[in-house]
């Protein structure tokens, strides 16, 4: 499948990686549906996407707005999805003390049952070929203090796409998933995370810088495309070097 025409629907694509994954999607002559709970932001994202792309709000953890969501798509467009990139995740810290069940299942919701939401509901909109992106992390790896639910849940994320890559494999649909290390986008903001603390953690990134949303999303093209077609059911890290690399 090559970029040029496809429809690709990229939830959280607003901001951050996202956005910049609708970015590089629609250079490649593609069209982009991207996805969030914010009008205002998702108005503004796809006024500088022009006229390729379409917002639609819709929470990625409501199997309703999702199934909405791509019966626009479709409509809009007139044709199938070829590209999913289920990006849409929330990060917060829940130090395990003082974070109750109800909040640690916000962070699970979102993160896993959003992507669950996101896939289940676009088989039925699917092309044959299509591609489907979980975004993931390297936090599903790395025990992070304060940090369990959003762990655990990308953790999920990265299992969730080899067990969807097994069931699709024969139906033409491939499912990998991708694992940033640090990138520089908003997600921090809700974090309440300082300069300060952001330099620290870019300390220990052997690339020593965390990645522009550009470098993450240059990786999700790829998978997207037909560059990626004997891929299924992998995970790829792009991290600056975090996972391959001893600090020592
Ligand atoms: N930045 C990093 O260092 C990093 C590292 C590893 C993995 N990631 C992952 O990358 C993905 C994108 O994050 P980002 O860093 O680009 O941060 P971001 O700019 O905050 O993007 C997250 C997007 O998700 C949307 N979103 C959140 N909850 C949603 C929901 N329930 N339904 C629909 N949309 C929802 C947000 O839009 P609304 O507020 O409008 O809903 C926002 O546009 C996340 O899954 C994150 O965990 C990021």
């Amino acid at each position: 499948m090559l970029m040029k025409h496809a429809l690709a629907v990229v939830t959280g694509g607003g901001s951050g990686i996202g956005f910049a994954a609708a970015e590089r999607f629609v250079a490649e002559g593609a069209r982009v549906v991207i996805s969030g709970r914010n009008a205002e932001k998702l108005q503004r994202a796809a006024q500088k996407l022009g006229e390729n792309a379409l917002p639609v709000v819709a929470d990625a953890a409501i199997a309703d707005d999702m199934r909405r969501l791509y019966e626009t798509a479709t409509g809009h467009f007139q044709c199938k999805v070829d590209v999913v990139v289920a990006n849409a995740g929330v990060s917060r810290q829940t130090p395990v003390r003082d974070t109750s069940l109800e909040q640690f299942s916000d962070v699970l919701n979102t993160n896993v049952g959003g992507v669950y939401a996101t896939v289940r509901e676009a088989l039925p909109f699917l092309a044959r070929p299509a591609s489907i992106i979980l975004v993931a992390s390297l936090a599903a790896n790395q025990g992070t203090k304060n940090f369990s639910a959003y762990c655990a849940s990308k953790a999920a994320v990265v299992s969730l796409a080899k067990s969807f890559a097994a069931e699709f494999v024969e139906s033409g649909i491939r499912v990998n998933s991708i694992s940033p290390g640090v990138a520089n986008t908003p997600i921090f903001d809700s974090l309440g995370m300082t300069e300060a603390q952001l330099l620290e953690w870019s300390r220990v990134i052997p690339m020593k810088r965390p990645a522009e949303p550009a470098e993450i999303a240059a990786a999700i093209l790829f998978l997207a495309s037909d560059a990626s077609r004997y891929m299924t059911g992998a995970d790829l890290a792009v991290d600056g070097g975090m996972s391959g690399i001893s600090p020592f």
